[in-house]
């Protein structure tokens, strides 16, 4: 860049913030003009705009695309996960003991991995040495081909958190 191209680039900046300084006093008068019709009392015109905070503390540049499970499961509401129970009743029963495709999820929540009664797990579960905390869970049902690999479980996984936390909300209220 030679001088004169960063002349020009002052001069433009300069220039913009010029018009913006304007912009925004003619702005002051108006809203003056404005209030003064009401006597003595100020009168708020426009709206306050709140402003998200821009990630708190860290990296500002890289931006969170998605709020944490646990937080997210704190506010989960179990009469909305009861809405995208359609998407498991098809394979699984939520009454005690009733297997179907897939093992029947009366007190899944804080229930040993494939320990449903007489169900035949693949081995991907079977394997597995855990409760399924909602932690587990929604890294299950997140993406169960990736969690458990070689799972015979044909979902094909539930991307939105709110959603994951909410339909383990409603498991949860599912006998245990
Ligand atoms: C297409 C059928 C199908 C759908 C749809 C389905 N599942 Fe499953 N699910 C299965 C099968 C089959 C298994 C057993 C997997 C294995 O043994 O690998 C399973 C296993 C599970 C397990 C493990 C249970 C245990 O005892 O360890 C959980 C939890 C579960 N499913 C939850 C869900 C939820 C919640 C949904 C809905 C969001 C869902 N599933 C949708 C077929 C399905």
């Amino acid at each position: 860049m030679d001088t004169m191209t960063l002349t020009k680039a002052g001069g433009a900046l300069c220039g913009a913030l010029l018009v913006f300084l304007l912009g925004g006093w003619a702005a002051e008068e108006l809203y003056h003009v404005g209030t003064e019709a009401h006597g003595d009392e100020e009168v708020a015109m426009g709206y306050r705009i709140e402003v998200a905070e821009a990630g708190t503390g860290g990296d500002a540049a890289s931006a969170e695309p998605e709020v944490p499970f646990e937080e997210v499961f704190v506010n989960a509401s179990a009469s909305e996960g009861e809405k995208l129970w359609r998407q498991c009743g098809s394979c699984h029963k939520l009454e005690d003991g009733a297997n179907a495709t897939g093992p029947y999820l009366h007190g899944v929540v804080g229930r040993p991995i494939a320990s449903a009664a007489g169900y035949s797990y693949s081995d991907a579960l079977a394997g597995k040495d855990a409760a399924w905390t909602p932690e587990e869970l929604q890294a299950f049902l997140l993406n169960p081909k990736e969690y458990a690999p070689g799972t015979k479980m044909a979902y094909r996984g539930m991307s939105d958190v709110e959603d994951r936390a909410n339909i383990i909300a409603y498991l949860a209220t599912q006998g245990g």
